[in-house]
């Protein structure tokens, strides 16, 4: 039996219902889902069973998996397997993290407007967030849609930003909110890295802005300059008309397109409720300056 597919909107988010994820899929239903993905950026699927390894194993239909930034901390106890990012509030003993924890306040990074691993020359393709345990309020997840958000810019804006070059860093979101406890080794690992801020995706051919809250600087651009045309783009892309936001149920596995969506955690009371969210993360093919043909210099 074909998977359905129930869009959310025309063309940004879609329920995927009629599939079992946990365990080995049939080529067409994967191809299928491909095919949603391109086309929707954002899939839900209801009621998936997972444990992590079924989980990492699924995500891996997608391509190579990416390893948790809590690595590059040395002291950092896993809590999960090292290709997991653990964005919940639990700690290796399964108690609610404290209100001054470390990894609590670095996850409170996750409520700015992002897309995950930016920061890494080689950024992420696509993210498979998985709801193991979810509070009875609040916690939902935003995302926007940047390709719609590219399509509506004036055409002067467009012009302004082709071939821009933005520096990711995950210590710049991280300073948005005053957090700056990273040590020799993260400071190494999290050094800044060029992304083009528009970008045309292979598969669709659909043209995408490509910003986020690790945006420290753009090259050739005065510092005030670059923040204002950040905050500007990031304004009219994250209006309503560009949003979907997703209400979890538990066991929801959601995807996204990292490549062409921005999405945010809301807020919910996180020293009373237990969220286990668990997301395994596929590494792109190239670096985005590559993909779209820009020789850049080394930074
Ligand atoms: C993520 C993320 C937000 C949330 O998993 O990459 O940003 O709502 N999550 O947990
Ligand atoms: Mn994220």
């Amino acid at each position: 039996m074909a998977i359905t597919v129930q869009p959310i909107t025309a063309t940004f988010g879609a329920e995927i219902g009629d599939v079992v994820l946990g365990k080995p899929l049939a080529a067409a239903d994967l191809a299928d889902i491909r095919a949603a993905f391109t086309k929707y950026a954002v899939l839900v699927f209801p009621e998936q069973q997972f444990d992590d390894d079924s989980q990492l194993d699924f995500a891996r239909n997608f391509g190579p998996l990416e390893t948790t930034v809590f690595k590059a901390r040395k002291e950092h106890k896993l809590r999960l397997h090292e290709n997991m990012a653990d964005v919940g509030n639990l700690d290796a003993e399964n108690r609610i993290l404290a209100a001054d924890n470390r990894q609590r306040l670095y996850n409170l990074g996750n409520r700015l407007w992002h897309t995950d691993s930016s920061f890494k020359r080689l950024p992420a393709y696509c993210s498979m967030l998985h709801a193991r345990s979810i509070p009875p309020l609040g916690g939902q997840t935003e995302f926007a849609d940047m390709r719609a958000a590219y399509d509506a810019l004036p055409e002067a804006t467009k012009r302004r930003i082709d071939g821009l070059v933005a520096e990711h860093s995950i210590m710049h979101s991280r300073a948005k909110l005053g957090f700056g406890d990273f040590d020799e080794n993260e400071r190494e690992a999290f050094r800044p890295v060029p992304q083009v801020m528009v970008r045309r995706l292979q598969d669709s051919g659909r043209m995408s802005l490509y910003i986020a809250s690790h945006i420290g600087a753009i090259r050739g651009m005065e510092d005030a300059e670059a923040k204002a045309l950040v905050e500007e783009l990031t304004a009219h892309a994250t209006q309503r008309q560009f949003v979907y936001s997703h209400r979890w149920r538990a066991n929801d596995l959601v995807i996204w397109d990292d490549r062409c969506t921005m999405h945010r955690g809301m807020e919910f009371d996180d020293q009373r409720y237990a969220r286990d969210m668990r997301r395994a993360t596929v590494s792109d093919v190239a670096p985005t300056c590559e993909q779209m043909g820009l020789a850049v210099a080394a930074e």
